[in-house]
């Protein structure tokens, strides 16, 4: 997700800069980027001299200090409370006072994570859909601690990015994942127990609600882990069943089925 939040901001007009852990990750991000513009231009969505633009307004970096003069920053680490609080008390030291520190977590505690920083009035989340480039959401997380200065600047950023914001509290899954994760995690349940096909169950829901991928289809767009990540927070969290990982979608994550991005989930993408 840090390269669709990278390139939304750039192609904003933002001076941008992505930090990655290590140059192989940070060429294969920028190389993202790179391609959906390309692909855009092709598909005449995209004017080139905007593609140019935007990759000229991108630096790419593995060192967490050049950030340092960054007015606002969106960390995207995996979904860990240990991995992100390391990274807010780094950027808590190293940035301006007056920077904004943002978090894309989906389900972890903002004020847990702004509990890290010298000033937690400054951290809030700012919670990005997949693909970030072309869904119109943002969610934006008030903590307890979230000043209003922070939450304006933000607001503002969502509003330059040409996205639409959503304000939520924060408990996990904000709006949109404590409707959605219940839904995807009973369709594993509806599959795990034999009603229907995978096929069957992804077309009931395109072509019986309109939704633009089936529930199975999406799950191996998001990643399994992700999910199962999510899910776990949130059964934490609430303890209600509707949030339990089914059986089925741990044995994935543990068999390394985590959808596209290992080449196979509920579905093959070894070829694609
Ligand atoms: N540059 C510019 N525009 C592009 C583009 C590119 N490289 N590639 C595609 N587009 C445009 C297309 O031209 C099209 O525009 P149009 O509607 O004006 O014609 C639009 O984007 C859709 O693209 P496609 O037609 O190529 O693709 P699909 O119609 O198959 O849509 C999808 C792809 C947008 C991913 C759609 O399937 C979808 O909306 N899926 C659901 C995604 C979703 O639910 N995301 C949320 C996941 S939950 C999450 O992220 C939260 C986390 O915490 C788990």
């Amino acid at each position: 997700m840090g390269s669709g939040i990278a390139q939304v901001s750039a192609n904003a007009g933002f001076p941008t800069t992505v930090r990655e852990v290590d140059q192989a990750t940070l060429d294969r991000g920028l190389g993202r980027i790179r391609k959906f513009l390309d692909d855009g231009v092709a598909k005449g969505k995209v004017q080139a001299e905007d593609r140019d633009r935007t990759l000229a307004n991108l630096k790419g970096t593995t060192d967490l200090s050049d950030l340092a003069p960054c007015d606002l920053i969106v960390e995207a680490v995996v979904e860990n409370i240990e991995a992100k609080r390391e990274v807010f008390q780094k950027l808590d030291r190293i940035t301006a006072a007056t920077a904004v520190l943002a978090s894309n977590t989906s389900s972890l505690s903002i004020t847990e994570i702004a509990a890290t920083a010298s000033r937690p009035e400054r951290v809030l989340g700012l919670h990005f859909f997949n693909p970030v480039p072309l869904m119109k959401l943002v969610e934006i997380i008030r903590a307890l601690p979230t000043g209003d200065g922070a939450f304006e600047t933000a607001k503002g950023f969502v509003e330059k990015i040409g996205k639409t914001a959503v304000v939520a509290k924060d408990t996990p899954g904000f709006v949109v994942n404590r409707l959605l994760v219940p839904y995807l995690l009973d369709a594993v349940r509806i599959y795990e127990s034999g009603v229907a096909s995978k096929e069957d169950i992804d077309n009931g829901m395109k072509l019986g609600c309109g939704y633009p991928m089936g529930p199975l289809t999406l799950l191996d767009f998001v990643g399994l882990d992700t999910t199962y990540f999510i899910a776990n927070i949130m059964f934490e969290e609430f303890r209600q069943p509707q949030y339990a990982a089914p059986p089925l979608l741990k044995r994935m994550v543990l068999a390394g089925y985590l959808g596209r991005k290992s080449g196979r989930g509920f579905y093959d993408y070894s070829k694609s």
